[in-house]
């Protein structure tokens, strides 16, 4: 067994990226001291502490109604606001639906996209037909619609796993990567990136891919040229022997979760990029050797060269050996114009650079234009984004300055139960020349480095961040078994937390610009029978209910919050396939949550995204068959092409497993689960 199986098969870790960082000796973060006061002060719980200080309505405002009564007093009348009976938990080669609802696959791996694709062969993939196919492990969804019943479909492909992806070649070894070739390279990065597609509505009511759509177009970081707006735009660091004006880059990697403006573009986040570059030189462990890089200490802090995968051999972009400025070109943000296929994608750098979850906007009550985005990291921050102008019709646009020119926030949770928003300006506190810093390019670059400047808190892994009405905003802390208990605090209050927590933020005055506000733990994940575990959830939570490691959240048209969760590999934990949750945020039944989709055996749950006023849900399942196989009874062992734990959707004879988006809707037409 390699020692890549080992990491993989180690249930500690999740999805494949988390499995490759911990062969990269991550976190990233120096900078988590705590003295024993801190501690100690801690131990006491915020909660505890804040009920002796403050009054019970000031407590209530606080932390909700639902979190001041005891159990045995929560109302069993107290109805919920998802009206839907809810799918019993398990894990199976299939996906599941709560009763009423169906939930049909609109797009999988290979499928075509244009007119001209070649039918999806498996046996005989090449970039060539990738490149006009549907790529793989689709995450974010985002839709932009045109007119009732038509739209652009807008989606990212994460990543890819050449096991069930190639006949023959098995699970990769990183050391050797034994069966490589430039081809299947190609294919990998033909297979990531993003799709736009127009979609519309038949007269049956169900949604269909229009092959005939000028709009659609595959965006890839084999072949896709993008530029840069903002601070870092044009800057010495990122120049490189193809772009000596440091303007331009081919491609785009790991897009993760993203984001839909409130003008119709469609926002690529940028996760774990440092795992596609590449070096030949290695220490006596065979692990990276940066130490003659001149800027070791901010590539060491990306966790830059990852070396997951064998591009670097082939392009010499990708190889920092012979382009050390290469990864200062990825780890941002992407606008893309899904309505012209012609508009060159625009990364952009005032956003800041590090592993971006996602991008979800809204505006705030002044006008301005905000966004949320995690660094997903163990110990790394949340961040948000506020444009100095308002929304206009004006200036809401592709490319607009609204995501160039504005002011970038790193977040500080106080055990007091505030968030104060730090501010990553040059010039300002320790963000100066003195401290390495000396524009605001540095600034854009070095984004990681900034916010350990100004004391941002380190988090469980923060991934998608999503706001809510009235200034609300709900963060998924998926997990993080590296916290020691001297590491804990109220924001991250579990030591070796294998379940994760989601955090309400409430912006001060209900505004999502405010520099400040209150924050609540909304639930702590994890089987809440039993004790060890520390979860938190509605006592009302059924056993189908509660779930582990959150991950993509969404807002449906009525203001109600939806969960999906990535328990990677460590789903025999739990037992329980990923899936979508309806969690409640309000009243006595806050913290409530109610299971309404399941994910085939080894896959997770991306997405959702609702459209149609709340009538169609768009899903987008993951890695089917592959993560944690060894603890799906009756297979019990790693996945391969030739022999995977499901062939999820087709369930052909020779068909791997695909990922797919699926289209949900009520039988009979409607609102989803009203
Ligand atoms: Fe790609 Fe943080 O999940
Ligand atoms: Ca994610
Ligand atoms: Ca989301
Ligand atoms: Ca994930």
């Amino acid at each position: 067994m390699s020692t890549r199986d080992q990491i993989i098969n180690d249930p500690e870790h999740c999805n494949k990226a988390e499995a490759f960082e911990a062969f990269d000796d991550i976190p990233t973060n120096p900078h988590l001291g705590n003295t024993i006061g801190d501690v100690i002060a801690r131990r006491y719980g915020r909660r505890d502490m804040l009920k002796g200080m403050l009054g019970v309505s000031a407590a209530t405002a606080l932390f909700g109604t639902s979190a001041m009564i005891a159990p045995h007093q929560a109302s069993a009348a107290a109805a919920s606001r998802y009206d839907f009976a809810e799918l019993p938990w398990g894990n199976d080669e299939t996906h599941h639906i709560a009763e009423g609802y169906t939930a049909e696959v609109l797009l999988r791996w290979g499928d075509p996209i244009t007119a001209d694709a070649p039918a999806f062969d498996p046996m005989n993939q090449s970039p060539e037909a990738q490149l006009k196919q549907f790529g793989y492990n689709n995450d974010y969804v985002g839709f932009a619609e045109i007119a009732p019943g038509r739209g652009m479909l807008c989606v990212n492909h994460e990543y890819t796993n050449e096991e069930v992806m190639f006949p023959g070649l098995g699970r990769q070894d990183r050391a050797g990567f034994t069966g490589m070739t430039k081809e299947i390279v190609d294919i990998e990065m033909a297979a990531h990136g993003g799709t736009v597609v127009e979609i519309a509505k038949g007269a049956n009511g169900k949604w269909a891919v229009d092959l005939t759509s000028p709009r659609n177009r595959r965006i890839t970081p084999l072949n896709t040229e993008m530029t840069f707006s903002g601070p870092a735009a044009g800057h010495d660091r990122l120049k490189t022997s193809i772009d000596p004006t440091g303007t331009k880059v081919i491609g785009t990697i790991n897009n993760c979760a993203g984001g839909m403006t409130p003008w119709g573009t469609y926002l690529m986040a940028e996760e774990n990029f440092h795992g596609y570059f590449w070096t030949d030189k290695l220490d006596a462990d065979g692990k990276p050797d940066i130490s003659a890089q001149p800027k070791a200490a901010s590539m060491k802090r990306y966790g830059v060269p990852g070396r997951w995968y064998a591009w670097g051999q082939y392009y010499d972009r990708f190889n920092i050996d012979k382009e050390p400025n290469e990864p200062n070109k990825f780890g941002y943000i992407v606008e893309v114009d899904p309505m012209n296929p012609d508009a060159t994608p625009i990364k952009h750098t005032a956003l800041g650079r590090f592993r971006h979850e996602g991008a979800e906007t809204t505006v705030a009550e002044d006008g301005r234009l905000v966004i949320y985005s995690g660094d997903d990291n163990r110990f790394d921050y949340q961040y948000k984004w506020v444009s100095r102008e308002a929304v206009t019709e004006a200036n809401g646009v592709f490319g607009s300055s609204l995501l160039s020119d504005g002011t970038l926030y790193v977040s500080r949770f106080n055990d007091d139960g505030t968030v104060d928003w730090l501010p990553l300006v040059h010039g300002e506190g320790p963000l100066t020349a003195e401290n390495g810093f000396n524009s605001q390019a540095d600034i854009a670059i070095d984004t990681r480095l900034a916010a350990d400047a100004l004391g941002a808190t380190p988090m469980d892994r923060p991934e998608d961040a999503q706001p809510g009405p009235n200034g609300t905003a709900y963060l998924m802390l998926t997990n993080n078994t590296r916290r020691a208990p001297d590491q804990v605090n109220a924001a991250n209050p579990r030591p070796e937390s294998a379940f994760g927590h989601i955090i309400e933020i409430r912006e001060k005055g209900g505004n999502h610009s405010a520099t400040s506000g209150t924050w609540s733990i909304l639930v702590k994940c994890g089987d809440p029978a039993v004790a060890d575990v520390g979860a938190q959830w509605n006592p009302e939570t059924s056993e189908n209910g509660w779930f582990g490691s959150p991950d993509n959240a969404a807002i449906d048209a009525d203001g109600r919050l939806w969960i999906s969760t990535d328990q990677g590999s460590g789903w025999g934990k739990t037992g329980k396939s990923d899936g979508l949750y309806a969690l409640e945020t309000e009243g006595e039944l806050r913290g409530h949550s109610k299971l309404f989709f399941r994910c085939p055996v080894g896959g997770e749950l991306c997405g959702p995204y609702f459209a149609e006023e709340g009538e169609t849900l768009f899903l987008a399942v993951q890695h089917p068959g592959t993560d944690g196989t060894k603890d799906f009874k009756g297979f019990e062992r790693a996945s391969t092409f030739e022999d995977p734990a499901t062939r999820w959707p087709d369930f052909a004879d020779g068909m791997p497993p695909r990922p797919s988006v699926l289209v949900v809707q009520k039988v009979g037409g409607g609102k989803i689960a009203v």
